[in-house]
């Protein structure tokens, strides 16, 4: 690699909070820094695919508003794998082949991806195949890429989660009512635990830990017993029923998305304790918006750290959040070690220790 070098940066999976923050400190640090070219490669590996690759330069002056715009700037996607690719015929195509030649033909020295655990092991899958010089940076609102305490947007979803239940505290209470609240997380609890913890919530349901329906109208009914006349519950939109099955809503061009467990748990504590009970589903909501304050200063670390990763000629790395230090770690370790919320993690021991239900 030469000294001037030019960088892609891509975002690829789900939109988050803190996204353009990113992609405005690598900016900084490659062009303020190093003096490198960035081209912003368009709607994920996409960009990479079409012909002509569609790199955008990007420069301090054009990125310098970014630090609060959620979203993408670059576009997405979390459809089309490109080693099973969709094609208008109804084929599915492999298109690695594709991604590494336009990596070339845009001239890049290294990639940066911004990726939860899927897309990183995509990108990981073809960067091996093509030689290339790829650095990872975790993102997901569900926290769940391993050996980082933090991914990008989770901060931001945790605090929209939280708003959303110091909301319902007031209706529920005014309502006398149950008030269940379902946030996203795929697989994992970790936004339902966080929010359920700073909401203030009774009861939190996550899906690492299965639960019993009696315990969950035990704890209301101990709270009528001590005149709480009402109740919140988070609940993880990977949770299951109680017999174990996944609530899974379908459209009608068969797509299968997680969704409805708030309403199964409403009509079930409808049933068994006959209070009102009512269900909010947050959805995209936490995806959205303006990045926390947390989120800009991790993203800003991610992606100075990043940059310097290239700089050190050290690939196929992620940065990593750990004990409030930007780290690196090998991108195999990362994608393998997926990310659960642990039985003895901190805030299930902290969610136990107020007297929050868990179900179990
Ligand atoms: O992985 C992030 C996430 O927001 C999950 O929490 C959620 O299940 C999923 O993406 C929703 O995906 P889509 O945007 O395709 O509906």
């Amino acid at each position: 690699m030469g000294e001037h070098k030019c960088i892609g940066i891509l975002t690829s999976g789900g939109d988050c909070a803190g996204l353009n923050a990113v992609i405005r400190a690598v900016v900084y640090r490659a062009v303020g820094k190093y003096n490198w070219k960035v081209l912003g490669i368009r709607q994920a590996t996409n960009g990479l695919m079409s012909r002509p690759p569609q790199g955008i330069p990007l420069d301090i002056e054009k990125v310098d508003s970014w630090l609060t715009i959620g979203g993408t700037m670059l576009g997405t996607t979390n459809e089309g794998n490109p080693f099973a690719y969709p094609m208008s015929d109804g084929t599915l195509r492999d298109r690695s082949e594709e991604i590494i030649e336009g990596y070339h033909q845009l001239g890049l020295d290294a990639l940066i991806g911004i990726g939860g655990d899927g897309s990183l092991t995509i990108l990981r899958k073809i960067a091996q195949q093509g030689n290339l010089n790829l650095v990872g940076i975790p993102k997901t609102i569900d926290n769940d890429v391993g050996i980082t305490e933090r991914a990008i947007g989770f901060d931001t979803a945790v605090n929209i989660a939280t708003e959303a239940l110091d909301r319902l505290h007031f209706t529920a209470a005014s309502h006398s009512r149950v008030m269940i609240l379902e946030v996203m997380g795929r697989d994992a609890g970790h936004i339902a635990i966080s929010a359920g913890i700073a909401g203030g919530a009774d009861v939190i349901l996550i899906p690492e830990i299965p639960y019993k329906m009696t315990n969950i109208c035990a704890k209301i009914k101990e709270g009528q017993d001590r005149g709480k006349n009402y109740c919140l519950i988070v609940v993880a939109e990977a949770v299951r029923t109680e017999a174990g099955e996944q609530v899974i809503q379908t459209n009608r061009l068969g797509q299968r998305r997680l969704g409805g467990i708030g309403q199964y748990l409403a009509d079930t504590i409808s049933d068994c304790r006959g209070i009102e009970t009512r269900v909010a589903v947050l959805g995209h909501i936490q995806r959205g918006g303006t990045p926390s304050p947390l989120e800009r200063v991790i993203a800003s670390a991610f992606g100075v750290a990043a940059v310097d990763l290239i700089a050190e000629g050290k690939f196929d790395r992620m940065v990593s959040w750990q004990q409030r230090e930007v780290r690196n770690v090998p991108l195999e370790d990362a994608i393998s070690k997926y990310r659960a919320v642990e039985p003895d993690d901190t805030l299930v021991k902290t969610a136990r220790g107020l007297g929050i239900c868990l179900g179990d």
